[in-house]
């Protein structure tokens, strides 16, 4: 049976006191809607409809390379409103997921849980929670079937005693959203059409609710304010903290470090205070990742090691590598297995040998160095002309002395040797060293105005 999901969010997200629509705050490094896209993405759904509201443009454009349908919803009139909405652009057959773009961390095991359970037309995900207040309550008959759903607002004080809550996440035939939907009024207490009076309608024509629980309580947070968003964040750094604990990652302080993305992870790994994982990050057996680095879709080889405060963006490093403190790899970086880059040390679109290295205050970009070649502290890549990036080519066993600039494009054969402080432009042989700078003179009996003769 084809499966569609109706993604609502169409709320305005007023309490977020933001210009950007609440669906494209972003948790974890990524927008609140981009979370359940991605998790609808993980099942087989034919089709995906969002609901939007405000700044549609910008919610559009957001999600501009992913196949969306996109429906909006010119006034906010209630949740069953909403989906009416979108009733043209759902099938006559199959089953649809109803889910919030403001609901981010739904889980795509608990989304097939839902689907499965439904078996009579309409299943629903619901939580006993120890604070209703504010939440549609679930009432059940003696028999312990689902009646009906309450709002707060509509509720008898009896019903508000009700602690099994409504998470607003649905998986119901599209047959009977078609035959319910036209049918819904506004006669409650906020004169919204509500979505939860389905329940009732399917109730009272004789079909069973199917319920389930989340795994996890956060599945079903919404996000209405900036508290609840910071709130929410914790609640995912600490979860996925510990799904990599489970993994054997080793964490200073679980509460100090943040992954806005995807870490896989060999054994062993450390990670130390105030370090940031962004994007698709993988990390090898035994790394060492020091404080306050920042990696962004990087892949660290095994027995590598990252000093302080290092930013490391869009790179591969191999094997046993040592990088920092305080070093930049800018995107395109590749470093062999044992090469190591040093203090104050920015890098970009290049290749550090096996073995090679740039210890000390250099900038090294469109470079190729070759195998255990030396760089010396304050060499610089001299790749832009104004105009053009050039490349420079450094071979294997190469030795450049301190302080020299390499004006590209230019070529460094194998075993060649620069002279400390040179303006290299001109390419180098293999084993020939090459020297360009003034030659040292030294003046006898000179004194300067503040010295005595
Ligand atoms: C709804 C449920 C309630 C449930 C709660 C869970 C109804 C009537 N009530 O509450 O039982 O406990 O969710 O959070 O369904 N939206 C639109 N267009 C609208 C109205 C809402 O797109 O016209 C979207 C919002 O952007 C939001 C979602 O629907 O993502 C839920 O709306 P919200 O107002 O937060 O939920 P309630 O109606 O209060
Ligand atoms: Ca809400």
């Amino acid at each position: 049976m084809t499966l569609s999901t109706i993604i609502l969010a169409a709320g305005k997200g007023t309490r977020m006191r933001s210009n950007k629509p609440k669906v494209l705050q972003t948790l974890g490094g990524k927008p609140l809607l981009q979370h359940v896209i991605h998790t609808v993405q993980q099942l087989s759904t034919a089709k995906t409809v969002v609901v939007y509201g405000f700044a549609g443009n910008q919610v559009q454009q957001a999600f501009a390379d992913q196949p969306i349908t996109w429906v909006e919803q010119h006034e906010q009139l209630g949740t069953g409103h909403a989906v009416k909405v979108a009733l043209d652009e759902i099938p006559t057959q199959g089953k649809s997921l109803i889910l919030y773009g403001d609901v981010p961390l739904i889980q795509a095991t608990t989304l097939q849980q839902l689907a499965d359970a439904n078996k009579t037309g309409l299943a629903m995900l619901t939580l006993t929670v120890a604070n209703p207040y504010g939440l549609g309550r679930i009432v059940r008959n003696h028999a312990g079937k689902v009646q009906c759903i309450v709002e707060q607002k509509d509720a008898t004080a009896t019903q508000q005693a009700i602690q099994e809550i409504n998470s607003g996440i649905y998986c119901i035939d599209n047959t009977l959203l078609h035959n319910y939907l036209p049918q819904l009024s506004n006669h409650n207490a906020q004169q919204e059409y509500y979505l939860t009076d389905i329940i009732k309608m399917a109730v009272d024509d004789g079909i069973e609710i199917a319920t389930i629980e989340p795994k996890h309580p956060f599945e079903i947070d919404g996000v209405n304010d900036r508290g609840q968003l910071a709130q929410l964040e914790r609640t995912w750094q600490t979860y996925q903290v510990q799904q990599l604990q489970k993994q054997g990652v080793q964490f200073a302080d679980p509460t100090r470090v943040d992954i806005r993305g995807t870490l896989t992870v060999g054994q062993d790994v450390f990670i130390d205070t105030n370090v940031i994982i962004q994007g698709e990050c993988h990390l090898g057996n035994h790394v060492v990742i020091e404080t306050g680095c920042v990696l962004t879709h990087s892949q660290i080889g095994d027995n590598s090691h990252i000093k302080p405060y290092c930013v490391i963006d869009n790179s591969q490093l191999g094997q046993a590598v040592t990088v920092g403190p305080f070093a930049h790899l800018r995107p395109h970086t590749q470093l062999a297995d044992a090469a190591k880059i040093g203090n104050f040390v920015e890098t970009k679109k290049s290749v550090i040998g096996k073995g090679s290295k740039v210890n000390h205050l250099s900038y090294i970009g469109d470079a190729h160095i070759g195998e255990a070649a030396n760089i010396g502290a304050g060499t610089i890549t001299c790749n832009y002309d104004g105009k053009n990036k050039h490349k420079t080519q450094i071979g294997n066993h190469a030795f450049i002395g301190s302080n020299s600039s390499l004006v590209a494009p230019v070529n460094i054969d194998d075993e060649a040797t620069v002279g400390a402080g040179s303006v290299i432009t001109q390419d180098i042989n293999k084993q020939c060293l090459g020297v360009a700078r003034g030659r040292q003179r030294n003046i006898d009996n000179y004194y300067r105005p503040d010295q005595k003769s």
